[in-house]
């Protein structure tokens, strides 16, 4: 099997070169001799940010042949604000983008198009105005404060803070989007979203060539991975509507239900939301504590500033303006370790843009894990410092800083992510001094979204 054997040289090869630029905070960046079509789909399926080569870092383009068409690395602010924000229109979200993902989330917010993507963020937006933000402070505060008590009594014993956070993460998701706990099910559908991170949702060669409507090879593992997890979340909205919680201003479920009458489309609206609403703020504020276990001063800076304020139910609305520091942390990890790496984007007709000529199909990558580790973009890319976010200092260059993407299609979740991850994130440094409890090198990896290549154990120490 040469080919077999040519592609596991060439993955070793990146990973050799990777391992030897591990820095801290890690990256990883391809082989300096820039990898062929076949290399870089390769690197897609095992890690995405293997594939972008070291210029990719240093220019504000690059361009390279992909299996007859063109793929465009771009990092010039103008080129991204004119395909993001001036012309959305012209670009749709690519093939292989909706072969990964379409088995999770079905034809929900984020996979749709057109007409239908826009009556679906008009009925969703509403969910998530800054007038929802104190009763999702009220959850996030419930379901950290159970979780701290938790980890308190097994102090002793290394945590895994990556598995803590997916299922803190995905019950504070349960609870405020449709009012539903998490602990019976939470453990099935983890594992469902982590298997098919760690499998399905890698890509193949033939993601990649196969035009959409022929199924690669893969696809038939796919659906059968779609009905197992698509009877999951049928059980969790049978579940929701039979316990309609009394008393309580309907919440996100009662606005879908009221406006989505197919049942099926109401399946894949709450399974986007659902993966969406906790997966990347879950790895999120794991690579925050990864950091801050690594900066104690940062640590001990959060302690000191959480120290009087009141985290509790009660309280947490009002103490997130107080939070400057911690949601600067927050914002510099979400710049070192984007959940969301790349926006891929395929061009439907020519166009230009801030000057580059993007011919029809092209496939654009904007990556923000190339645009936050960019030379001319940041100074010092590489390190860690969570005073480029204080107020202050200078803002980021326009289009530099994009953990939550821009335009039309901008994360829709993006307060509600940052008003967790800052909560979770104060309630926990306050709580414990956090530690590594071993020293084996940890690479970001990104399949579906930027997770560490295994969870590391950490040592937790209470504070007081
Ligand atoms: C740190 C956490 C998060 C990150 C880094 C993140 C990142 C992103 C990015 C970059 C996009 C735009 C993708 C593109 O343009 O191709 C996006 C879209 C989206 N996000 Fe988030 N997200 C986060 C949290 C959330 C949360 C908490 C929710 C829901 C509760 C959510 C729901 C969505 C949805 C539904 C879309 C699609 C929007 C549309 O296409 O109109 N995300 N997210």
């Amino acid at each position: 099997m040469p080919i077999f054997e040519d592609w596991v040289g060439e993955v070793r090869q990146m990973r050799a070169v990777s391992e030897r630029r591990a820095m801290f905070p890690p990256a990883s960046r391809a082989p300096d001799e820039g990898a062929s079509a076949r290399g870089i789909a390769r690197a897609l399926g095992e890690n995405a940010l293997l594939a972008f080569p070291p210029e990719a870092f240093e220019e504000e383009v690059v361009i390279r042949g992909f299996f007859g068409r063109r793929q465009v690395i771009l990092s010039r602010p103008a080129s991204i604000h004119h395909i993001l924000v001036d012309n959305p229109g012209n670009y749709h979200r690519t093939p292989a983008t909706i072969r990964m993902l379409r088995p999770l989330l079905g034809r929900g917010l984020l996979l749709s198009e057109g007409e239908d993507w826009r009556h679906q963020r008009q009925t969703v937006a509403p969910a998530f105005t800054p007038r929802t933000l104190p009763l999702l402070a009220r959850h996030i505060a419930q379901a950290t404060g159970a979780l701290i008590d938790e980890l308190a009594e097994c102090c002793r014993r290394p945590v895994d803070l990556l598995a803590e956070m997916q299922f803190l993460a995905l019950e504070i998701a349960g609870r405020s989007m449709f009012s539903l706990a998490m602990d019976r099910h939470g453990a099935e559908l983890r594992e469902l979203v982590t298997g098919y991170a760690e499998h399905l949702g890698r890509p193949t060669l033939l993601d990649f060539l196969l035009p959409l409507p022929i199924p690669s090879p893969r696809e038939f593992a796919r659906r059968r991975f779609r009905r197992r997890w698509m009877a999951l979340i049928e059980r969790l909205i049978a579940e929701r509507s039979e316990t309609a919680p009394e008393g309580t201003p309907g919440d996100l479920f009662d606005v879908l239900s009221t406006e989505e009458r197919d049942p099926d489309r109401l399946a894949d609206q709450f399974a986007t939301l659902i993966t969406a609403g906790h997966e990347t703020t879950a790895v999120a504020l794991f690579w925050a504590l990864y950091l801050v276990a690594a900066t104690p001063e940062v640590g001990g800076r959060i302690a000191a500033e959480a120290a009087p304020l009141d985290l509790g139910p009660d309280g947490a609305a009002e103490a997130l303006s107080r939070l400057v520091y911690t949601r600067a942390v927050v914002q510099e990890a979400l710049r070192l370790y984007p959940p969301a790496f790349t926006l891929a984007r395929q061009a439907r007709g020519a166009d230009t843009a801030g000057g580059i000529p993007i011919p029809a199909r092209a496939v654009v990558l904007i990556a923000p894990w190339v645009l936050h580790r960019h030379q001319r973009l940041w100074d010092q890319p590489e390190k860690f410092d969570p005073a480029r976010f204080l107020p202050g200092a200078p803002p980021p260059e326009r289009c530099a800083y994009l953990p939550f993407g821009m335009g039309p299609r901008v994360c829709i979740g993006a307060q509600f992510a940052l008003t967790e991850a800052t909560l979770v994130l104060a309630a926990m440094i306050r709580s414990f001094h956090i530690e590594r409890a071993d020293s084996d090198p940890v690479m970001p990896v990104a399949i579906v979204t930027t997770q560490p290549d295994h969870p590391p154990p950490f040592r937790l120490a209470p504070r007081r």
